[in-house]
This record gives structure tokens, sequence and C-alpha cells, in this order.
């Protein structure tokens, strides 16, 4: 198990050192873990003068799985934009061909009453918005700033998917679905954007191969309101980049707080990208008050899904969830006026319950 370790910028130094302490656990229990470290965003852009430099793209490519903290700060944000940290994070899923981005969405009982929706709405909550994440509007060309025909200034980028990127997703979308519960809901755009009427050809082609799959097909603004009215109605969503990463942030919320969501994005080959799917927080960071979980919950997803050890994805899940039933809580997830504890604190219960 080669794994780099990227803890990038903010706060992902502190909640990557929790993580790492838990890979150490395990590798005294014998797993054949080896750790590389390398700088990404706004680290590698300080060390390097590049988001995503050769040195840790080298590292990228010999590992197995990659961990990674998150990335960006207000310090970077006057950069041009090829040299900002998100251009790293951008670069790297798309250097590594990292096409599909898995991101669950699961309340813990435990943590029912920090939803911002009532109870009975998100009780038992559990979904997988599966993104696709190296085409659509973020890598299209053209794209950029011109003057148009009336001389005012413009901004421009293009939405565009081939039938092989939509094939290849929707496979996951469906092999996933095959996996759970068997339902497969696709979010396009179709009643404006060619792009997505493409997208659901391609994936309504594709639901005559999975009988057994109840495939549906929902526009992106309904999927948005759906999500916090019903979202139980939901087992697996498969959708575009963009679709993908605003829908991703709103279901975080369903499950309590931004700070318990993991990520895993793979490439055909099961390697993988690990990471929470929160930024990088520099009001907070170096405080020692960010929340380890998402983190954490995203190395469980590389043991399940480049090593195939669901069985130590298992423990690590088992401990998140016996904690939070210890009623330990992180400001993100904590009521208003429940005691709180730090990063460290919430690393040392998580070790000690594994
Ligand atoms: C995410 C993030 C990134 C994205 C940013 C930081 C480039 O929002 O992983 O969802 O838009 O993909
Ligand atoms: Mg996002």
């Amino acid at each position: 198990m080669n794994i780099l370790i990227l803890p990038g910028d903010g706060i992902g130094p502190e909640i990557m050192a929790q993580a790492i302490r838990v890979l150490e656990k395990f590798k005294t229990e014998g797993l054949p873990i080896t750790l590389t470290h390398g700088l990404l965003g706004g680290a590698a852009y300080d060390a390097h003068g590049h988001p995503y430099p050769d040195a840790t793209q080298k590292l990228a490519h010999a590992a197995d799985a990659i961990m990674l903290g998150c990335v960006g700060g207000p310090k970077y944000d006057t950069l041009p934009r090829a040299m900002r940290p998100e251009q790293g994070l951008l670069a790297i899923r798309k250097d590594l061909k990292l096409f599909a981005n898995l991101r669950p969405a699961m309340l813990y009982p435990e943590l029912a009453a920090s939803s911002s929706l009532k109870p009975e709405v998100v009780a038992g909550l559990d979904i997988m918005i599966i993104r696709e994440l190296t085409g659509d509007i973020y890598f299209g060309q053209p794209r950029g700033r011109r003057t148009n025909a009336v001389g005012e200034d413009e901004g421009y980028d293009t939405m565009h998917y081939a039938r092989s990127e939509v094939e290849r997703i929707a496979r996951v979308g469906f092999e996933t679905a095959m996996k759970r519960n068997k339902k497969l809901c696709s979010v396009d755009k179709a009643n404006v954007l060619d792009t997505s009427i493409l997208w659901r050809e391609v994936v309504t082609e594709m639901g005559k191969s999975y009988p057994q799959v109840e495939l549906s097909h929902m526009y992106v603004d309904n999927a948005a309101m759906q999500l916090v009215r019903a979202p139980k109605q939901f087992d697996v969503i498969v959708t575009g980049n963009i679709f993908g990463d605003i829908l991703s942030d709103e279901a975080s919320m369903l499950a309590g707080s931004i700070g318990m969501l993991p990520s895993a994005s793979l490439d055909a080959n099961g390697k993988g990208l690990y990471e929470p799917i929160h930024g990088s927080a520099p009001d907070i960071a170096g405080q020692n008050r960010a929340n380890p979980i998402a983190t954490i919950l995203s190395m469980a997803m590389m043991m399940r899904y480049t090593f195939a050890r669901a069985d130590i994805a298992q423990r690590i899940e088992t401990a998140v969830r016996s904690v939070l039933a210890t009623g330990l809580r992180t400001g993100d997830i904590a009521l208003p006026g429940e005691p709180v504890v730090g990063t460290q604190a919430m690393g040392d219960a998580l070790v000690s319950a594994l």
C-alpha cells in the first residue's frame, strides 16, 4: 500500500495528521503501508512556484493511492488563475484520469439533530453521488476572456461531453446501483443544454443493459429541490462535473456537516485520490478546531476501493460511529451549548476506538 500524503493548505495539515495516526495504527497491525509525502495547492506554489509541481506529479504516478487534505486560501486569491491552488487539484484529477468521483452523503443517526433539516426528513439518509470529474465546463475549450461584437468585455466557458465520457461514468453509476438499492437517478439539464440531451440519450441506452436498475432522470434544478424536500427518495445519483459539484455540497448539509463527508476519485483501474469534500477553512486553520472525520472516512474509502479491504474500511467507519455515540463533537457538528473538542482530541478518540 504505497500511499502518497498531500496535506495541502489551511486545515489540511491538521486533519491529515490525524489520518496518518490511523494509518500508523494499521501499520503496527501489519498492513504493508508505505507513506510518501508531497505538496499540492498553495503549499506547493510556495515551495516550488507551481500548484502541481513535477515532484508531486512523479510521486502521484508512483503511488497506489493518494490521501489529500484540502487546498486554497485567501493568500493565493490574487495569483493568476493557472497558479491558484484549485488549479493544482484540477490538474492532478485530470493528470491521473480520475474521472469517477464518489461522494456518499450519509447521516449518522447520532448526528440527526445536527442536520439543518427535520430529523424525520433525513433520518436513515444514505445517498451516493457519482460526479464526473475530468470533463464538462470545468475543462472545456475554448474558454477565456474576449471583447464581444459590441465591444464589451466578456468571459466564456464551454460545456461539452463526448459519448465515451458519459458512457464510462454512467457505467460506474449503474454498477454502484447494482451493489446498493438498484435505483439510479441521472441528473442533467436536458430541457436546455445540448450536452445534457446527449447525456440523457447515452444513460438511457445503457439502462437497457441494466434491467434490474430502476433508472430515472431529473433536471438539476428539480434535483436541488428534491434533495432538501425528500432526500431519501435517492439511492445513487449520477451527474456531470459542475452539477455534481453543486449538488454534493448541498447534500453535505443533509448529513449534518460538510466536515463529515469523504470522497473518492477513481481512475479506470481503481487507483484513487481520497479527500474530504470540504475546503481548507482558512478562518479556523491552525487552531485545532477542524473536524478530521471526513478525512478519516476518506481513508476508509481508500481501503475499500483501492485496496479492496472492506473489512478495514468498516472498522474505521465503526470507530467513527462509536466515537460519535459517546457524544464527542467538533464545533461543526456540535449543537448550540454542547461541549466541543479539538481536532487532536477527536483523533485520539478515533485511534483508541480502533
Ligand atoms: C470540490 C471543490 C473543487 C471543485 C474546487 C476546489 C476546484 O469545490 O472538490 O468540490 O470545484 O471541484
Ligand atoms: Mg465543490
